[in-house]
C-alpha cells in the first residue's frame, strides 16, 4: 500500500509547479501517486519495474531516453529490417534470466561465441598486421582454473560490494600484477575483450576485474553457454516491458528535481506533455551514482561525500559502414609489445563481424573523457590506415560512414584503492534504505545484466517491497 503522503509533499509541489524548468513554465503540474519512483529505465530500471509490479507495486519510471534499455542497442537494417545487437549481447542461462524473459514473452536461444568470420589481428597504433600467434602466451584451460581458484577465494564478490574488513590487498593490486602474481597470463588478453570499457584493465584494481568476470561469466564463456534473443533483437525485451508497464513509464522526461521527505518522496520531471510530479513511498535510483550524474538529488553531506569519489572510463560501440574490411573479417587489435598484448586506451578493441553486407562494428574505449567527435574520427583514421597496410580494397564511395554511434559514458564506476581499502563499500551499501532511496545499476554490482537482476533481485527488491 502507498504510504500516507504527507501534506509537505503536496505543498511541496505547488511550489516545484511553479518553480518548475523553462519548458514546465507556467504549465500546471500533473500530479500521480505510486509505491516506488524508479529514475532510470535501462537494465536494472526496467527489470525493478517489472518485479514489482508482478508484486502489485504500483511504480513510475523516469527515463530520459525515447525507449526502455539503457546500454541495448539493436540495429534495423533499413533495407530488410533484419537486426542484430551491437550493445548488450548476452546474458548468463540463469532461473532470473529466464523466468524474466519467459514472463515478458521473449524467446532466447544460444549465443553461440564462435563466428564464421576470419579472425585477423594487427597492432592498430601503427597499422602493423600481427600473426595469430602472437596470443598464444600460454595454456588457455590452465589459465581458467587459475582464474577460478583465484575467484574462488572471495565467495562475497558474487553480489554487491559485501567486502571484508580489511579487504584483501591482492584485490587492490592493479591488475596487471595480480596476473604475474598469479601467473594469469593465459587468459588476460581474453579477459581484456570480456571487461570492455574500463579503460585501461590492467591499470584498474582487480577487485574490478574480478566483479566484472565473475565464475558464472568465465564458465559461461569457456563452455560458450550464454544465451541472447533468438529474434537477435534485444531491444524487443524492453519493449514488451514497455507494454506490461504502459503509463507507468514517462519516457523522453527529464527529471527536474526530487526532493525526500520523512515518509514520502517527490519527483518533478518534464515530460513531453508538460511537467509531471510524482509522488512516492519510495525512490529507486538506477542512473550511475556519481555525483555529477544525480545533480537532480537533494543530496546531503553524506551522500555527497561517497557518490563524490567515482571516477569513470567511456566506452562507445558504433557500427561503420564501408571501412574496405572485407565482411567475412573480424579484425582484433593487439600490442605485441605490451603486457599480454592488451593494447593502451583510449583505442578499438575490434572490427567486428556482423553478417550484414558493408558493415562492421567498432568498439572503443577510454580512461578519460572524448568527444563523440574525437571517437570518431580517430576510428576513421585507424580504419584507413588498416585498409592500406593490410592491403583490403581501400572504399570506393569515398569516406566509410557511421550508421550507429552510442557513448555509454559515464561507463565503469570506481573508486581509488585508497578509499576501498578505508571501507567506502561498507558506507556506499548503508546508502540502501536511508532517506527513502534505494539504489541498483552496474555501480552497484557489475557491468553484467544478469547479475544485476541478481543483485536487485535479492538485495534491493525485498527492502523495497517491506518498506512500501
Ligand atoms: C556496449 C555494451 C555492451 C554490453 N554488453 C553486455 C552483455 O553482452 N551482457 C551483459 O550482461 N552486459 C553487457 N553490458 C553491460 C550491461 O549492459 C550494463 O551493465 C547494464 O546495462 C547496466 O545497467 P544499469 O541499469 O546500471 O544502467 P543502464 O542500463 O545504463 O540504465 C540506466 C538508464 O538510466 C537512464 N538515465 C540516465 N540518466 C538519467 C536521468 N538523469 N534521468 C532519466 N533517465 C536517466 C539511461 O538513459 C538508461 O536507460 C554491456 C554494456 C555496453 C555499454
Ligand atoms: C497480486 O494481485 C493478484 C490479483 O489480486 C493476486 O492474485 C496475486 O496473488 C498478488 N500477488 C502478490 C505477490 O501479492
Ligand atoms: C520494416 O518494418 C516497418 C515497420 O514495422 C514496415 O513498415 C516496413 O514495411 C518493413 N520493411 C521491410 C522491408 O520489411
Ligand atoms: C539453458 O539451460 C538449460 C539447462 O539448464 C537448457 O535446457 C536450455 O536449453 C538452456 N537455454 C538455452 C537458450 O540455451
Ligand atoms: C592445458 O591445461 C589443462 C588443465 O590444466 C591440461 O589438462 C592440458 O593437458 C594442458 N594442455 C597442454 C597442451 O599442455
Ligand atoms: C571472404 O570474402 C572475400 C571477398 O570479400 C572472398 O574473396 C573470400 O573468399 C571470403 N572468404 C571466406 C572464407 O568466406
Ligand atoms: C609496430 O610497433 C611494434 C611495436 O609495438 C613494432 O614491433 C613493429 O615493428 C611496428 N611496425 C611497424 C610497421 O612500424
Ligand atoms: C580517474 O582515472 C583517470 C584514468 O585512470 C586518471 O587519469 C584520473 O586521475 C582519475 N581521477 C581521479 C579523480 O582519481
Amino acid at each position: 500500500m502507498l504510504c500516507d503522503i504527507l501534506s509537505i509533499c503536496a505543498l511541496a509541489s505547488a511550489a516545484a509547479a511553479t518553480t518548475g524548468d523553462h519548458s514546465s513554465r507556467g504549465q500546471k503540474a500533473d500530479v500521480v501517486k505510486r509505491d516506488v519512483c524508479i529514475i532510470g529505465g535501462g537494465s536494472s530500471g526496467t527489470y525493478s519495474a517489472v518485479r514489482l509490479q508482478q508484486m502489485n507495486k504500483t511504480v513510475a519510471v523516469v527515463e530520459r531516453n525515447n525507449r526502455l534499455g539503457g546500454h541495448v542497442n539493436t540495429y534495423v537494417n533499413p533495407a530488410t529490417n533484419q537486426t542484430f545487437d551491437y550493445g548488450v549481447i548476452f546474458w548468463k542461462n540463469t532461473t532470473v534470466v529466464t523466468d524474466y524473459f519467459a514472463y515478458l514473452d521473449v524467446p532466447l536461444a544460444r549465443s553461440p561465441l564462435v563466428s564464421p568470420a576470419i579472425p585477423a589481428y594487427a597492432d592498430f597504433a601503427n597499422a602493423s598486421r600481427v600473426s595469430a600467434d602472437a596470443l598464444a602466451t600460454g595454456n588457455l584451460t590452465a589459465g581458467f582454473e587459475a582464474y577460478l581458484a583465484q575467484l574462488a577465494k572471495y565467495p562475497y564478490l558474487t553480489t554487491g560490494f559485501d567486502l571484508p574488513d580489511p579487504v584483501p590487498e591482492d584485490l587492490l593490486l592493479p591488475f596487471g600484477d595480480f596476473v604475474r602474481k598469479y601467473d594469469l597470463g593465459a587468459i588476460a588478453f581474453t579477459i581484456s575483450l570480456y571487461n570492455q570499457g574500463m579503460g585501461n584493465i590492467l591499470a584498474q584494481p582487480t577487485l574490478y576485474v574480478l566483479k566484472y568476470f565473475p565464475a558464472s561469466t568465465a564458465i559461461s564463456a569457456f563452455t560458450d553457454s550464454f544465451v541472447t534473443t533468438a529474434r537477435h533483437n534485444n531491444q524487443e525485451l524492453y519493449d514488451k516491458a514497455l507494454e506490461k508497464l504502459g503509463s507507468s513509464v514517462f519516457l523522453d522526461s527529464n527529471v527536474i528535481r526530487i526532493k525526500r521527505y520523512h515518509d514520502c518522496v517527490e519527483v518533478l520531471t518534464s515530460t513531453p506533455t508538460g511537467p509531471q510530479i510524482i509522488h512516492a513511498s519510495a525512490l529507486l535510483v538506477t542512473v550511475p551514482p556519481e555525483l555529477a550524474s544525480v545533480g537532480f538529488l537533494d543530496t546531503d553531506g553524506v551522500e555527497q561525500s561517497l557518490l563524490g569519489q567515482f571516477n569513470s572510463s567511456y566506452y562507445w560501440d558504433t557500427i561503420l559502414e564501408g571501412s574496405g574490411i572485407p565482411d567475412n573479417v573480424s579484425l582484433t587489435n593487439i600490442d605485441p609489445q605490451a603486457p599480454y598484448g592488451v593494447p593502451a586506451m583510449p583505442g578499438i578493441y575490434i572490427f567486428g563481424y556482423v553478417g550484414m553486407p558493408g558493415l562492421h562494428t567498432v568498439y572503443y574505449s577510454s580512461p578519460h573523457p572524448l568527444s563523440d567527435a574525437a571517437v570518431k574520427a580517430d576510428i576513421l583514421a585507424q580504419a584507413a590506415a588498416l585498409v592500406q597496410s593490410l592491403g583490403y580494397k581501400p572504399p570506393v564511395n569515398g569516406s566509410p560512414t557511421f550508421v550507429g554511434l552510442n557513448a555509454h559514458n559515464p561507463f565503469e564506476l570506481t573508486v581509488s584503492t585508497e578509499a576501498i581499502r578505508k571501507g567506502f563499500y561498507g558506507r556506499f551499501g548503508g546508502l540502501q534504505g536511508r532517506r527513502r532511496t534505494w539504489w541498483t545499476g552496474a555501480a552497484w554490482q557489475a557491468q553484467d545484466s544478469s547479475a544485476i537482476w541478481d543483485f536487485t533481485e535479492r538485495v534491493v527488491l525485498p527492502q523495497l517491497v517491506a518498506a512500501c
